[in-house]
């Protein structure tokens, strides 16, 4: 698949073909594609969890109430950000941290590497939802420094999503002044 297809065209698969599981090497090619996205200093603070408990994924809805879908899932892939890992500062009147945006460009990437792959992905947030953060942790005994960053349900596509009309608006650009 083109890069400029696969942008246009991967779309949020919620339904997945049950019980067809992916095998490892996939997911760590998609693990691996996420792991090439840009990140603040360079400083590639991720860790990812996958999961296939069907357990744990039946547990999900009940800490982020917009993941029922992820039951059916081949796995969940828990996109995870080091805090100690990433670039950010706590000093002189400064309080930041890149640890949300380098994650986020991973999950992009984790998203449009499933895609390349045939396979279904939807991105469900996690931070900044303090709670989520907080449940998550605690559920899946997390180690103090990793924040849970998103929570990807990933399997077999049993749906094709319609692709949106009037998604480019041409209007959103700004040539040279406001
Ligand atoms: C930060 C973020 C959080 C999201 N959280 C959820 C979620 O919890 N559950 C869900 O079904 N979709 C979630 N989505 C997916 C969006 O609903 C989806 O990307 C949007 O409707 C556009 O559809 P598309 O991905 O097919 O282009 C999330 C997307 C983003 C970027």
């Amino acid at each position: 698949m083109d890069l400029m297809e696969g942008l246009l065209t991967r779309r949020s698969v919620r339904k997945y073909v049950s019980d067809r599981k992916i095998d490892p090497e996939t997911i760590t090619e998609i693990i691996k594609a996420a792991q090439y996205a840009p990140t603040a200093h360079n400083r590639q603070p991720w860790e990812f969890l996958v999961v296939d408990d069907k357990e744990v994924l039946a547990h999900l809805r009940h800490i982020q109430r917009w993941t029922s879908f992820a039951k059916d899932a081949a796995c969940v892939i828990f996109v995870c950000g080091d805090i100690e890992q990433s670039f950010n500062r706590s000093k002189d009147n400064e309080t930041w941290s890149f640890v949300d945006v380098d994650c986020a460009i991973a999950t992009e990437n984790l998203l449009l590497a499933a895609h390349a792959k045939g396979l279904g992905a939807c991105y469900c947030g996690a931070a900044p939802m303090q709670r989520v953060v907080d449940d998550l942790k605690e559920y899946l005994h997390l180690p103090e420094n990793i924040r849970p960053f998103a929570i990807v349900p990933l399997g077999y596509p049993a749906e094709e999503p319609k692709q949106p009309e009037g998604r480019f608006k041409p209007e959103k650009i700004h040539w040279g002044k406001w």
